[in-house]
């Protein structure tokens, strides 16, 4: 007797009329017409089960606080950080676990399996520290949450941040964050990355350094990030964050920086939405993307995994926990048009940021945790193309969230009917 069986489902790598089976929270059998009984079913109807959505890039500290204390007017970056300097003060850790709560719920339903957050270090009371190690504790049966240590005013120029840094740390926070191009010099940010950097392998922690998010073209924290991963024996445990400036580097100048990057082992996560919202707001026309070079890391072979960021905060006013979003607006600004590109970005919001944070168990294959997603979608691209409608989401073998498909009824013409999106394509 299963716990649960998925009929007639279709596998990220095509496998069509496939039935997963779960007990005792994982993936015990994949195959073709399984019999046995299960004590829950759901018909797949032929459609992708995919693992869950991983958000390998996050501030669910600022999260759904539009509006506190003030609007961003320019809509920059910098205008970001000051508004978000203003909010601090005045939050509470009860209004940042609310907050953090009502995201979670959002995300969870959008078939989120696992969500990497930065969590903001220089405020001396470590509010936001406190606040979502009570949310990881609360969500862990149902969605990991993964902390980063991230000093937003600067590891070096805010005063008190490193002491913050490592008190964040000690209190249970997973990874260690920087921001060295928010630092007062080239030089400082260079010391800062060499700090987080050492921190993390005192610690064996991994990195994760909000890198070079800026549209400098001579912004070079990237190859210092990868020259203190190999110098501390750090590789495949660091990660570049947006790394938007090496949109605008010299082309020489990458030429030599990408084998540096994979040589290092350093993963990269670029933030789509955010990348074309904030980058390129100094320029006139012609106006930069300023999205990091995707297919060029990618294809040296460095993991690229797609971020959300942000999600109506002093950054960025929209956003629905939806990593169908990240993986649509990524597809387009790197102009990733062709089949395998495509299926390639639905990899980047599952497969790769899942190995970019060290999940275990994840996969849709007999052994792995019994967690995935049923879209209402035939497969990646599809998923992509319609940001697909989320039918069921599976955590430990049951069902923590699920709907109806989505239909309109068409009043047009001779006779009423029902149109499926997902059908108008066949
Ligand atoms: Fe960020």
């Amino acid at each position: 007797m299963f716990d649960l069986i998925a009929k007639n489902a279709t596998l990220p790598d095509g496998q069509t009329g496939m039935d997963i089976a779960c007990k005792d929270g994982k993936i015990a059998a994949i195959e073709a017409g399984i019999t046995a009984e299960a004590k829950d079913v759901i018909d797949a109807g032929g459609n992708l089960v995919s693992p869950p959505f991983i958000d390998p890039h996050f501030h669910m500290d600022a999260t759904l606080s539009l509006g506190r204390p003030r609007m961003n007017v320019s809509g920059t970056l910098l205008e970001g950080i000051a508004l978000w300097g203003e909010l601090k003060p005045v939050q509470t850790v009860d209004e940042i676990v609310e907050r953090a709560m009502r995201y979670c719920d959002l995300a969870v339903s959008k078939g989120m399996g696992a969500i990497r957050s930065h969590v903001d270090t220089c405020d001396d009371t470590l509010k936001g520290v406190e606040a979502l190690l009570e949310v990881r504790d609360k969500v862990k049966d149902y969605l990991d949450l993964q902390l980063v240590a991230f000093p937003q005013d600067g590891l070096l120029r805010s005063p008190t941040a490193l002491e913050n840094t490592k008190r964040a740390l000690d209190l249970g926070v997973d990874v260690v964050g920087g921001i060295p191009h928010f630092e007062r010099t080239m030089a400082d940010g260079a010391q800062s990355v060499r700090i987080s950097c050492e921190l993390a392998a005192e610690r064996g922690l991994m990195v994760d350094v909000h890198c070079d998010e800026s549209d400098d073209p001579l912004s070079r924290h990237i190859e210092t990030l990868a020259y203190e991963t190999q110098r501390l024996g750090l590789q495949g445990r660091v990660t570049g964050s947006h790394l938007t400036s090496m949109h605008s580097m010299d082309n020489y100048y990458v030429s030599k920086l990408i084998p540096l990057i994979l040589e290092a082992g350093v993963h990269a996560i670029p933030n789509p939405l955010i990348n074309i919202m904030l980058q390129g707001r100094h320029d006139s026309y012609p106006k930069r993307r300023g999205q990091t070079r995707v297919p060029e890391l990618r294809d040296a072979g460095v993991t690229v995994g797609f971020g959300s960021d942000c999600m109506m905060d002093p950054w960025y006013s929209l956003g629905k926990a939806d990593m169908l979003d990240v993986a649509f607006m990524g597809l387009h600004v790197a102009q990733l048009s062709s089949r395998a590109d495509m299926a390639w970005c639905f990899d980047a919001v599952t497969v790769n940021s899942a190995q970019i944070m060290g999940l275990e168990g994840y996969g849709v294959e007999t052994g792995c945790n019994a967690n995935f997603v049923l879209l209402q979608a035939k497969d990646k691209i599809e998923a992509i193309r319609l940001r697909a409608h989320r039918l069921a989401v599976v955590r430990q073998g049951k069902i923590i969230a699920r709907s109806q498909p989505v239909k309109t009824e068409l009043l047009t013409g001779d006779a009423a009917r029902s149109l499926d999106e997902a059908q108008t394509a066949t």
